[in-house]
Order: C-alpha cells, then structure tokens, then sequence
C-alpha cells in the first residue's frame, strides 16, 4: 500500500479513475458471464475478483488517499466490486443449474426397468425330459405313482421274484443304508414302485413313476451311482405284448419323432415274462447298414434304452392279484441315458455337476 498522499488527485491516479474502474467492471463481468463451466468460472473469479484481481488492487489504494478522495472513490470501488459479485453470483448460480441437470440425466435411473439381480437358473433337463416323459402317459390316462428311495428289500427284490442268491443283492450292486441284513436298501431300479403300486391301487392299473434310483457305480461318461428311472406298469384284463409294444412304439414318436421306431431283443427279467430289451432307432444314421462307423450307436444302428415285459404271474401273485383274469405289462428306461440321446449329451457327469451353463444351455423350460 502506498505512503498517504495530500496533494492527491483522483484523476490522476488513472488506475482509481472512473473509466479505469468502469472498464475493470466490463471486463471482469465479459470474463465471468462467458465462463462455459464451474471450473473456468472459478478461473475468471480469482483473475477479476481475486486478492490480485485489479478491482482488488484498486480497493487497497483508497487508504492512501487523501480524505477529501476517499468517499468518492470507496463508493466507486464499493459499487463496482458489488457488481462484479452480482455478474459473478448470477454466473454462478446459472453454471450450478446447468451441472445439476446435466448430473440429474447422466445419473438418470428408469426404476421401472426390470433387474436380474442374481443370474437366473434354469430347471435341469432331467426333470423336464421326466415331466414330458409323464405328460405323455397321462395322455393316455396314466396316474403317476410313487416309492420310497429307501425301499424295503422285499419290494426290491423278493416280491419281483429275484432268488435270494441273485448277484443284484449283494453289495457290490446295491447300497445298503444299514446292515446287510436290515431289509432296508437304497432302491436300485424303480420297479419297486409296482409292487407299491398293485399292492395300493385298485384294478385296473394304469401308472407311470419316475425317480431316483442307486447302484455302486463310479461315476463316468456312462455311469453315474445316482441316476433316474421311469418305470411304466398296467395290469388289466386281456393285455397282451401287442399292447406293450403300441405303447412304447408311441412313446418313442412322440419323445424323438415319427422317423424314431423300437425293436426288441430278447432277454431276461425276473419280474417280466416273456422279457425284452427295447432298442432305439439311431437318431443319427437311422439304422442306415452302411454307416459302419456312426459316432452315436458305432455302426449298430440302434442304442439300447430299457426293459419291459409281460408281468410274471409269480409277482402278480405275491401282491394279491388274480393271474388267470389279469395281466400286467411293465417297462423301465433310464432317464439319463434319454437325455443322451434326445439331446446328444455325451457325458453324464455334466448332468451331475450342477454347473448352470449345462443346465442353462437347455434354456428355461416351464
Ligand atoms: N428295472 C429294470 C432295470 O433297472 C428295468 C426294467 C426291465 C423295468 C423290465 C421293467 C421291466 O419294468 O419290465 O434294469
């Protein structure tokens, strides 16, 4: 600040004169009204209104004045610095709107816009392929049945007629839960649920059951120990093998299409007499004789899907039925050995693995 100056005239001192402050005044407002942003606006303020702003140099001159001066030019400053900080509040206040709604539609959220906040699982394969297997019966007038997976020994066993020495039983096929001798073992087929089945049902009989059923496999491409089953079983009067065969010459149609037909080998069940192994169609060379090498049934032209069968009157015997006015015929398929073939799943350990991009690959099936 400069020494006090008696002889002083305002007009002198261009720097405090009116034009000189009127053009600080010009400026300062050109600079602060044509900053764009907050940023640049606080720029303008401290070159036009900061401590070494010109108007804020000007102001420190007035003590030095002489008094006569003072009044005149403290207003002067005093209306120019009111001024600029209007320019400069109004400037502010405009730039604060413009950001605020420029963060208001950047920041912009449509709550109405439906969320997947957890990945979305999809059912796996085996309980839809079990379901459509169901729907298909029920069709045709079926009832689903059902058993326990800890099942009595006599229902797994005795009651379908497997001799007492039958390798089945040992433990080497079989889980059993507690000791050996209990009676109690972890159900290995699903067949134990039509001795369940005519045992609570009332005649005629008409069901299908699917479920889980155990064997002491390893797991590998083939095999898995827990695994599923669909077992079908109808006791009424006048059944013959040709009601067996139109029923599951129907189920394979409609699971894999017109094109898809069933054979039958013969074989041997305990519990079915006379007893057949059904074989499918080969999806891929359709049992074409000179597709030696098809990757699907290795030239065979057909793949193995399950057992069926007359009922053995020892069994319809052993829950009470008549076996000279009823008969019975039964089949049972594995569900994942279906899967494979329906949709060209080559390895069962994916459908054990629970990883959702198995499951998911099926998309979301009601
Ligand atoms: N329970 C048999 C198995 O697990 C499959 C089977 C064969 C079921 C013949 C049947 C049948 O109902 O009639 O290998």
């Amino acid at each position: 600040m400069s020494a006090p100056n008696k002889s002083f005239d305002p007009k002198q001192v261009s720097a405090l004169s009116s034009e000189s402050v009127d053009e600080m005044v010009v400026e300062a407002i050109a600079a602060l009204s044509s900053a764009s942003d907050l940023e640049s606006l606080k720029v303008a303020r401290l070159t036009h209104f900061g401590d070494r702003s010109s108007i804020s140099l000007a102001n420190r001159e007035i003590g030095a004045l002489p008094p006569a001066a003072k009044a005149e030019v403290g207003k002067r400053i005093g209306e120019a610095k009111a001024r600029i900080k209007d320019a400069l509040e109004s400037r502010e206040a405009e730039l604060t709107q413009i950001r605020d709604n420029e963060v208001l539609l950047s920041e912009k959220v449509d709550v109405s816009v439906p969320v997947d906040r957890l990945k979305r699982g999809a059912r796996h394969p085996l309980t839809t392929l079990m379901e459509r297997l169901c729907d298909v019966f029920i069709a045709m007038g079926y009832e689903i049945a059902e058993g326990p997976e800890l099942e009595l020994e006599w229902a797994n066993f005795d009651a379908l007629n497997f001799p007492k020495d039958h390798p089945a039983r040992l433990m080497q096929d079989t889980f059993f839960v507690e000791s050996p001798d209990s009676g109690v073992v972890l159900r290995t087929h699903t067949s134990p649920i039509q001795v369940r089945a005519m045992l609570e049902r009332e005649l005629p009989i008409y069901v299908v059951a699917p479920g889980r059923v155990f064997r002491t496999d390893e797991l590998d491409a083939t095999h898995t120990p827990v695994f599923h089953q669909i077992e079908g079983l109808a006791v009424d009067k006048g059944l013959s093998m040709a009601d067996l065969r139109g029923t599951l010459n129907h189920l394979a149609h409609v699971m894999f299409g017109p094109q898809i037909d069933i054979r039958w080998r013969p074989s041997f069940f305990p519990f079915t007499e006379p007893s057949a192994e059904v074989d499918l169609k080969c999806f891929v060379c359709l049992g074409d004789s000179s597709a030696v090498d098809c990757r699907a049934c290795g030239g065979e032209g057909w793949i193995e899907w399950g057992g069926c069968g007359m009922v053995n009157p020892k069994v319809l015997r052993a829950v009470g039925i008549d076996a000279d006015v009823y008969s019975g015929f039964a089949f049972g398929m594995g569900i994942e050995r279906t899967l494979m073939f329906r949709s060209g799943v080559s390895d069962m350990r994916e459908m054990v693995e629970g990883d959702i991009r198995f499951t998911g690959a099926f998309g979301l099936e009601a």
